[in-house]
């Protein structure tokens, strides 16, 4: 594993002075692109998969690279349902840094996120967990509409409820992420520099091994604000 990862260079240093109008804005401006069928076709796996598993509680793994973290959150947690989405085909099937055959509880798929998060919303399904990690930055001051917090589906995300959890490199992100699920009503939203013991993913590998700070937040998701992002979306 390389150790030469650089820490994120930005000219932002602190949160964006635009994040809470944007945010704003998406809330009350449903995302309404239409959904690929490449996308739908992948939401039907994923339901006739979990529907074999005996439709078990749901953990989805936004963004899973490789997949790694997907196969280990699947071990820690043997009676949910692991869901790994990732719109690169060339990181999906790459097949590499797996510790061994998938766990018969976990799906990689290749999807995009933001129809795969409205799809999961429109049937009713859940989610127990929710992990965004190491996102791409986007650290230009220009990029905040790319974050995930500054996403229009990020309100269809945060819909699915469950305990949500964001990590990343770069504090500024996280602390972004933070201040967007405060203004979308969360409480007990909690932000911490991050020192795991078992790194779960390829990216937490190589900035751990390249002696970088870690940043996570994390927040479950209350109930009413899950209805009121519904009857947003
Ligand atoms: C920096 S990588 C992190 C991968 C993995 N989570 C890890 O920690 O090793 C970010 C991943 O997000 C994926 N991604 C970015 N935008 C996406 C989108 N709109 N839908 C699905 N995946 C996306 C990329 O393809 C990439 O694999």
């Amino acid at each position: 594993m390389h150790a030469n990862s650089r820490p994120v260079t930005s000219s932002q240093t602190e949160a964006h002075s635009h994040l809470s109008r944007l945010v704003s804005r998406h809330i009350s401006s449903p995302y309404q692109k239409p959904v690929m069928p490449y996308n739908r076709a992948a939401f039907d796996l994923f339901v006739q998969h979990w529907r074999t598993a005996g439709e078990p509680p749901v953990i989805l793994d936004a963004g899973c690279g490789v997949g790694l973290s997907t196969f280990n959150l699947a071990a820690q947690f043997p009676r949910h349902f692991v869901v790994g989405v990732d719109q690169s085909a060339d990181r999906i099937d790459r097949k590499t840094q797996w510790p061994g055959p998938p766990p018969p509880n976990a799906l990689l798929l290749r999807a995009e996120l933001a129809d795969f998060w409205r799809l999961m919303g429109e049937a009713g399904i859940p989610l127990e967990r929710h992990y965004l990690l190491y996102p791409n930055p986007w650290p230009k001051i220009g990029h905040l509409g790319r974050r995930w917090h500054g996403h229009p589906a990020f309100p269809a995300a945060i819909a699915l409820g469950g305990t949500i959890e964001c990590r990343s490199n770069w504090p500024v992100y996280v602390e972004e992420f933070a201040m967007a699920l405060r203004q979308l009503g969360v409480t007990g939203v909690a932000t911490e520099a991050y020192a795991p013991s078992q790194p779960i993913t390829p990216f937490e590998i190589k900035y751990l091994a390249s002696g970088q700070q870690l940043w996570r937040c994390h927040a479950p998701i209350p109930v009413e604000v899950i209805a009121s992002m519904q009857s947003n979306v």
